[in-house]
């Protein structure tokens, strides 16, 4: 089993915007790695570290095909430099926000800036399903949930149905 817990609505914690990584040494790489293997149990696509309790701005990805070879993506302190004219639409998941898809039009293309797992810059330029994921999961670091894109009515309700889960949970 992993050794993180998901954390999901209506968790204050996704609502934080995450202060920037500051050192790229030995304990954020074994967040990382155990942040992707939370993913991959769940199984997901992508997790940003809120979704684990932690506040900084840390995503992992992985958009290969499910029977094909693994490619773990860690990205510290990712930005968005360049966005493509195209959009794109998606209906997105959320390992936070269980059985709630959301269809969200985001660019289709986009530039990103991280560092990698070993601390070194890097600029990656990104395309269809890896492009999604990369914009879902920096909205995460900034407090931003996929729910947000839906009418202030359908949110209110999801949000009403899991803080009720919530309670029942820990009653
Ligand atoms: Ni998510």
């Amino acid at each position: 089993m992993s050794k993180l817990d998901i954390i999901t609505l209506p968790d204050p914690i996704l609502r934080q915007m995450c202060v920037p990584v500051e050192r790229v040494d030995d304990a954020l790489r074994r967040l990382a790695d155990d942040m992707l293997e939370a993913m991959y149990e769940a199984p997901g696509i992508g997790l940003a570290a809120p979704q684990v309790g932690v506040s900084r701005r840390l995503i992992v990805l992985d958009v290969s095909e499910k029977d094909g070879e693994k490619n773990p993506i860690v990205m510290v302190n990712p930005e968005i430099v360049h966005f493509g004219d195209e959009r794109r639409s998606y209906e997105e998941g959320c390992l936070s926000i269980p059985d709630v898809k959301v269809e969200i039009e985001r660019p289709a293309g986009l530039t990103v800036r991280f560092l990698d797992r070993d601390g070194r810059a890097q600029q990656l330029m990104a395309e269809g399903l890896l492009s999604t994921a990369i914009q879902h999961e920096i909205d995460h670091l900034d407090g931003r949930l996929i729910i947000d894109y839906l009418s202030r009515l359908k949110r209110d309700i999801i949000v009403r149905r899991f803080k009720k889960q919530a309670r029942t949970e820990t009653a």
